[in-house]
């Protein structure tokens, strides 16, 4: 149960739990919102045979299982997330021998590959993540080979593109949610107390242009889910930790059963990802 604010050195112990490791594998076998956006990812950035290429953040293994088909058995691929827990249900799959698994964050990949010697970084719904955009962006730009790509995705209301958010289904998702949480007395989620970087895509143009990216290609992944998925995401420990952060286990369940009770299960409801690749100058 959390007690305070989420501080950034908070969000990998979030993500370091066996329970919701297991959880987010769960979900990404049952729906495809994850696996759909790293396909997605992986084809924008048009991995070619051979290339050296990283995962930064790769938590289960689900977008390192879509680049892994890309690359054949050439090529080096360097999985890497912070959270222990992720890790290891990565690592308990069987994987060609070029994949190398490091646990840390892009500093650690950093300084286990030479300067400039990557060909492409990805980094698939978790680039939000890191506590500092600049500092991040400097180190993967440092990583990368002049000519090298980073392809990222970001769901696309983390970007600043909401609309999608207001319409009609949606909104009847997101009302329930909210009236739900009110009836069972659930606090809402606190605001963050440490300064947040813009989300908007401008704000991302521009940090990835002040650290030598000269081109920047951006997509939208126009993924569509049902209110059962949508509800089941919401319902990740990760996520309720975030949601409701102050309720005991108790009311989590309280609060998922009610939200599934008062749903549509099959309403659909757009919730799109933006996918950016950055050529290094
Ligand atoms: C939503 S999951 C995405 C996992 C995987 N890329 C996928 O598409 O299924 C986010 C992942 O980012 C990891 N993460 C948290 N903080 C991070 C950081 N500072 N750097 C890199 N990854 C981080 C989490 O541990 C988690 O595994």
């Amino acid at each position: 149960m959390r007690t305070g604010v989420w501080q950034h050195s908070e969000v990998v112990s979030h993500w370091d739990r066996d329970e919701n490791a297991a959880a987010y594998q769960r979900f990404c076998e049952d729906f495809a919102y994850y696996p759909s956006g790293s396909a997605a990812l992986v084809r924008a950035a048009a991995i070619a045979t051979g290339e050296k290429v990283a995962d930064l953040g790769c938590g289960t293994g689900v977008t390192t299982r879509a680049l892994v088909s890309r690359l054949g058995d050439s090529g080096a691929l360097w999985a890497v997330d912070p959270a222990a827990a992720m890790l290891r249900v990565a690592q308990a799959a069987k994987w060609p021998q070029q994949v190398r698994f490091v646990l840390g964050d892009i500093a650690t990949l950093v300084a286990q590959v030479p300067p400039e010697s990557l060909d492409v970084i990805v980094c698939a719904s978790a680039v939000w993540l890191p506590p500092n955009r600049h500092a991040l962006l400097r180190k993967v730009a440092q990583a990368l080979r002049p000519g090298g790509r980073f392809a990222l995705s970001i769901p696309s209301e983390f970007i600043g593109e909401s609309t999608h958010l207001l319409d009609e289904s949606a909104t009847r998702f997101l009302t329930t949610l909210v009236q739900v949480r009110q009836e069972l007395a659930l606090a809402p989620p606190l605001p963050p107390q440490l300064p947040i970087e813009p989300p908007s895509l401008g704000a991302w143009r521009e940090s990835l242009s002040s650290v030598g990216f000269a081109r920047i290609e951006v997509g939208v992944h126009p993924y569509v889910m049902t209110h059962a998925e949508w509800a089941a995401h919401l319902c990740l420990p990760v996520v309720l930790d975030g949601l409701l952060p102050l309720a005991r286990e108790s009311q989590r369940q309280q609060f998922a059963q009610q939200l599934l009770a008062r749903l549509d299960p099959i309403a659909p409801a757009a919730r799109p990802w933006h996918i950016l690749v950055a050529w290094r100058g």
